[in-house]
């Protein structure tokens, strides 16, 4: 039975991309040893569950997305010892473990598709979805449907004559959910990891599991590119492809298996590709889905009072109680939320107070506590280095459509190094050793050793802020009541986190202040400066705080104590 209290709805999770985060072994590729080696800067920094982005073999065409076998780790990243280490040690710190689960696709060198392609009534052939075309001998797919990054989803496998679907790149075919069979040993896989300790699991593209069983075309649709949340595009919908009823009928499947399990209080977080509307049914009606999505309009949103006021209340309104939004600013495949901050490292300050002090959970992605740098990698003279093999259209058209949407071309530039000091290769690996992709230049500055010599660098402010968030109910479980825009200033975004009867400090306000300019702010009732973006905090009058440019404050609201921070 699930807890009434559970630990994952007051966490704050932080992604590991294995690749990129430390190298133990001095090949120039990150490694689970050199994540056990972190472990003690990851409980310092503060954050409480860690999601490590797959680390299973693989032939790495897709780093890890593509997988080979579910249940073994690649020899690159260790071996099944190093990672049963590494779930030991974290929870010898506090800290919870949660693995990438690639339900929707294995590699097309995992052992079950060389089987399944290997002739037409090989038992395996129908744990993959395969089809005749629409007419015999490759030359015409079975139906229209493209896959959700908008190239045809069918490939032909000439020696069988038939197409198999892959959702995403051509190496990675869908598994077959239809097939009782593939539910049960991916259910399994599930119960495999939670035996070894696993806290829970994040989801890959897990709205794509089911297709039209009929296998009817996508309809048109008045959508020429795509978004950050809703794939469609090229004026083709996904209604066939995407989102399937069975689709979350298997999301309470999932629930239930994970919810009997020993204790109960494992968790899932899917990566759901829809709008924030269509995400939500991913929880099921009566909360009986997949406890988090991933929501992904905070992306790109502006830092701006209006749209993060505007984001913040359209979250509040779709993901209210019992439900929990998640804040979401980057991950391994999109442009470093840095990048769309013009760098600035004050701006960055503000979106951390923002994401750590809003209802919901935060997740974080390795670098951004430092202000990692999307590493451009110019196209023409980067094009043979990229390693990143996602790819759908000639490369002219992909790069203008990824432009017109905010996206970089090419994941690698928000997949480099992890900066740790500002030795060669930023402590990342050994000097004298090629890390897998290239360290961004400023890593001089942006590394954590130096950030952590000055109180006002921007891993400070993070450690301040998680601290905060970690010791305050208001703040990680309280709930949000945003204060009216015309009693601020126009830069300004402010709200009240309000915690159950018991909790000190009771209520907490927040103040954003996203603009160059310092301003005044009347506060609604008396109030002291708790935590601020800057190292030093601001003065403050009987009824009104004065808020520098960019800052983000918390101030305990009331007659109570100010918490200690450390
Ligand atoms: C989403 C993952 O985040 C991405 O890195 C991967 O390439 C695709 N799913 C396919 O698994």
């Amino acid at each position: 039975m699930p807890a009434s209290d559970p630990w994952w709805q007051h966490t704050v999770v932080y992604q590991i991309y294995p690749r990129s985060f430390a190298d133990a072994d001095g090949d120039g590729i990150g490694d689970l040893v050199g994540v056990i080696a972190k472990l003690d800067y990851l409980a310092e920094l503060g954050v409480e569950t860690l999601w490590l982005s797959p680390f299973y073999a693989s032939p790495q065409a897709d780093f890890g997305y593509d997988i080979s076998d579910y249940r073994a780790v690649a020899p690159e990243y260790g071996d099944m010892d190093a990672c049963d280490r590494l779930i030991a040690e974290a929870h010898r710190r506090g800290l919870r473990v949660v693995l990438d689960l690639v339900l929707n696709h294995t590699s097309d060198q995992h052992p079950w598709f060389i089987e399944s392609r290997s002739s037409r009534d090989n038992p395996k052939r129908d744990w993959y979805v395969w089809r005749d075309g629409a007419r015999p001998g490759g030359g015409v797919p079975p139906n229209n449907w493209f896959n959700m990054i908008g190239s045809r989803g069918w490939h032909y496998d000439r020696a069988t004559d038939q197409w198999y679907w892959s959702q995403f790149l051509p190496f990675q075919p869908d598994l077959n959910y239809r097939n009782p069979e593939v539910r049960a040993e991916m259910l399994a896989t599930i119960r495999f990891w939670m035996a070894k300790g696993a806290d829970g699991f994040r989801l890959d593209i897990v709205n794509a599991l089911f297709e039209d069983a009929e296998f009817r075309d996508n309809p048109f649709a008045w959508k020429l590119l795509p978004s950050a949340e809703d794939p469609g595009m090229l004026f083709r919908g996904t209604e066939n492809t995407l989102n399937h009823p069975d689709t979350l009928a298997f999301m309470r499947e999932l629930r239930r298996v994970v919810d009997d399990f020993a204790g109960g209080d494992r968790f899932m977080v899917g990566e759901v590709i829809a709008t924030a509307d269509e995400a939500r049914a991913f929880c099921g009606d009566a909360g009986d889905g997949l406890h988090l999505i991933f929501l992904f309009e905070s992306l790109g949103v502006p830092l701006t009072a209006p749209a993060v006021r505007a984001l913040i209340e359209r979250y509040e309104t779709l993901f209210a109680a019992p439900l929990l939004p998640t804040w979401v600013f980057g991950n391994h495949d999109r442009r470093r939320r840095i990048a769309r901050l013009d760098g600035s490292l004050e701006k960055a300050k503000l979106n951390a107070a923002w994401q750590l002090t809003a209802r919901g959970v935060p997740f974080l992605y390795n670098g951004e506590e430092i202000g990692i740098e999307q590493h451009h990698l110019p196209v023409r003279t980067s094009l043979d280095a990229v390693v990143d093999r996602f790819r759908s259209w000639p490369q002219p058209l992909f790069d203008l459509v990824c432009r017109l949407a905010g996206e970089s071309l090419n994941r690698d530039e928000c997949r480099t190094p992890m900066q740790w000091s500002d030795e060669p290769n930023a402590g990342f690996c050994p000097r004298g050793v090629a890390p897998w992709l290239p360290v961004t230049p400023s890593y001089r500055e942006r590394n954590v050793a130096t950030q952590q010599l000055d109180p006002d660098s921007l891993w400070h402010c993070y450690r301040r802020f998680l601290a905060a968030r970690r010791q305050c109910a208001a703040l990680n479980a309280g709930a949000l009541e945003l204060l009216p825009a015309s009693d601020l200033p126009a830069t300004v975004v402010g709200y009240v986190r309000r915690a159950a009867p018991g909790a000190e400090p009771r209520a907490v306000i927040v103040l954003l202040n996203c603009g160059d300019a310092a301003t005044d702010v009347n506060l609604p009732a008396r109030a002291t400066p708790w935590v601020s973006t800057r190292a030093r905090l601001p003065e403050v009058g009987a009824d009104r705080v004065r808020l520098r440019p960019w800052e983000g404050l918390v101030l305990t609201l009331g007659e109570t104590g100010v918490p200690d921070l450390r």
